[in-house]
């Protein structure tokens, strides 16, 4: 199989479209970093650059798994694995620009991880993240059985390291990080719900979407706060002001709402109910365009 093929051999618009999308990332930092768009400091940019995609595609992976349900569209398993190897490949590129930007010296480089706590948790997440690449083969597949299917969970834990490696490094501005870590709590509660409740998905996906907001909102209250001594309060009304944007609360909440609707619709147009819905719309239309003489008269 190739990144243009499905099992059959035959080619894959769905998988060539993915593989391409995988690229564009690395295609942008390469043509940014040869027209001089990272300066002053390009290497360390496109680490972050890197590392921040690494993190990204981690966490699309994770959201497959339920559009695959969601959408009743079994392919999407194919991609899924494509997604995680590039979220895998993205972190290698990102291990190798830090030994660029420590010239090479690999000792430094060690030294570096065993004196900082989140470049050694980078480089767990990292150890993972190559153990998941390196089993996501068929033949691994086969071998593992069902044990497979356990040390692929790890994938859970990764992007909780790749998280929390995300929040200690940064400097004053954690938006980015938070987003990441509120979608991220926006899967894990929708999985929780739905294991636990006997409930619609557009139901789980609604009270998801306002369990992980708030979470979202928690989580940079006490980072700004525990960090900065900035007031709780001061980041709460930040995000009723979207002047500069919608702050990362109102974004979980946002993919968390509009998610249910567009599976609601979904399964709406299946039982007939839109159609019901938009005959009804379409007769009072029809109701309200007739002469005023005729609608008093129908009363
Ligand atoms: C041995 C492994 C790793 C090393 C040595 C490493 C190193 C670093 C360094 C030096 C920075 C920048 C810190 C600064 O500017 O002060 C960074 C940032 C970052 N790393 Fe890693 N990292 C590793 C693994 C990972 C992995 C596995 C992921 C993702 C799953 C990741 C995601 C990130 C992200 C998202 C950032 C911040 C990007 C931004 O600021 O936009 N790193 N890493």
């Amino acid at each position: 199989m190739t990144p243009f093929t499905d099992r059959t051999e035959r080619f894959s618009a769905l998988k060539t479209a993915t593989f391409a999308g995988l690229m564009l990332p690395a295609l942008w930092i390469g043509w940014r970093y040869g027209a001089g768009d990272l300066a002053p400091l390009p290497v360390k940019e496109a680490l972050h650059l890197t590392g921040l995609w690494s993190l990204r595609l981690l966490v699309i992976c994770l959201a497959l798994t339920p559009a695959q349900r969601f959408l009743a569209w079994p392919k999407l398993a194919l991609v899924r694995r494509m997604v995680g190897l590039g979220a895998a490949a993205y972190a290698g590129a990102h291990l190798s620009l830090y030994v660029v930007m420590q010239h090479f010296d690999l000792a430094q480089v060690a030294s570096e991880i065993l004196s900082r706590r989140y470049l050694q948790i980078g480089l767990l997440a990292l150890l993972g993240l190559a153990a998941l690449a390196s089993t996501s083969t068929d033949a691994a597949l086969r071998r593992l059985g069902a044990r497979w299917k356990t040390l692929h969970k790890a994938v859970y834990a990764i992007t909780g390291l790749g998280l929390l490696h995300f929040f200690m490094q940064a400097k004053i501005d954690v938006s980015a990080a938070v987003l990441l870590a509120g979608l991220f709590i926006l899967l894990m509660t929708y999985r929780l719900v739905l294991a636990r409740r006997p409930v619609s998905a557009s139901r789980a996906l609604v009270f998801a979407g306002l369990a992980a907001a708030a979470a979202t909102l928690t989580l940079e209250c006490a980072w700004y706060g525990l960090a900065s001594g900035i007031s709780p309060w001061r980041v709460a009304a930040a995000n009723l002001h979207i002047v500069h944007g919608p702050r990362p609360a109102v974004l979980v909440l946002a993919t968390g709402l509009a998610a249910a609707l567009a599976v609601w619709v979904r399964a709406a147009s299946k039982t007939g109910t839109m159609k019901r819905i938009w005959t009804c719309l379409n007769r009072r239309s029809v109701l309200d365009r007739r002469p005023a003489s005729a609608r008093s008269s129908a009363g």
